[in-house]
């Protein structure tokens, strides 16, 4: 297993969705075959370099070929990861539906809030398990820093892509279970309780990011326009692959064009202001009964 060298600093992790399973204008440096004390990631992560030399480190969600289903995703390993080799910040990909008329497929999402749909079968802390009680705040469950950082520079990029491409923020994100997508009934519910699009992955990323203290941001590409629009037929698999080629596209042109900004903010130490370090106002057990086991598989991240 090849290992970053002493020398070698990783501060951003990305995190590929469907239809992004690389990154552009990057200079392979390694791949890391990683184990976590929560098992393997869903990919080795691939270390690159932007033309300055600073490292990014990518992780494809549902695996290289795309063979790990939304509830299977390692996620606490993706993170552990990522975590464990130095980042600090994870720019995150997602493919999503859309919920709202005026997010057409093609447009980009960056959320700042998320109703969890999930089922309660995905491995969602890693506080379970351990004698050891932890609360993380999630009340912002997006880096609010991050957000505000990424956000003018991604509507910028997209304003320079084929077709100007909408860039919405300030959206909801419902997280669905799946695999199957929502009944009509489900997507017309989602709407009145206030989601605008809809995915299957950012939770537990996301959850797992923050009690990893990472800041995290989430990029949306929007497939289509889920299952509420009466008279038209919902989604399928085959329109949401139609329109995941451009999108990659497009989100491949947006990570070449943010990385190199948000590894310089991140090595200012502009960001994490508000998260490093929250997780010793989130564990309710004292130090003296935490169990030493736990205390040292917690220690990874
Ligand atoms: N990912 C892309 N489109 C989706 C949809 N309509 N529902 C859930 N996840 C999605």
């Amino acid at each position: 297993m090849a290992a970053l060298d002493a020398n070698e600093t990783v501060l951003v992790g990305c995190i590929g969705g469907s239809g992004l399973y690389h990154l552009d204008n990057l200079t392979f440096v390694k791949k890391l075959e990683v184990t976590t004390p929560w098992g393997k990631p869903s990919s080795p992560i691939t270390i690159s370099s932007l033309p300055s030399g600073a490292l990014i480190a990518f992780i494809s969600r549902h695996g290289a070929d795309h063979s790990i289903s939304p509830s299977e995703v390692p996620a606490r390993a993706n993170i552990a990861a990522l975590k464990h080799i130095g980042v600090q910040a994870i720019i995150a990909f997602s493919a999503v539906g859309s919920l709202r008329e005026e997010i057409a497929p093609g447009h980009f999402v960056i959320p700042d809030q998320i109703i969890d749909r999930t089922k309660g079968i995905r491995e969602d802390t890693f506080f379970r398990g351990e004698g050891l009680v932890a609360h993380a705040m999630f009340g912002e469950p997006f880096s609010v820093k991050l957000n505000e950082f990424v956000a003018p520079k991604v509507e910028k990029i997209l304003k320079e892509a084929e077709g100007e491409v909408k860039l919405h923020t300030g959206k909801t994100v419902v997280c669905m279970e799946g695999p199957a997508f929502s009944t009509r009934a489900e997507s017309l519910m989602y709407r009145q309780w206030g989601g605008d699009i809809i995915n299957m992955s950012v939770i537990p990323e996301g959850k797992l990011a923050r009690e990893a203290e990472l800041d995290y941001t989430l990029i949306c590409t929007s497939t289509d326009y889920d299952a509420w629009r009466t008279g038209e037929a919902p989604v399928t698999v085959e329109e949401v692959v139609k329109t995941l080629h451009t999108n990659a596209g497009n989100a491949r042109a947006v990570a070449a064009g943010i990385l190199q900004d948000v590894h310089d903010v991140v090595a200012e130490g502009k960001l994490l202001t508000d998260i490093k370090g929250s997780m010793q106002w989130s564990c309710v057990t004292k130090k003296e009964h935490q169990p030493k086991a736990s205390r040292e598989r917690l220690a990874y991240i």
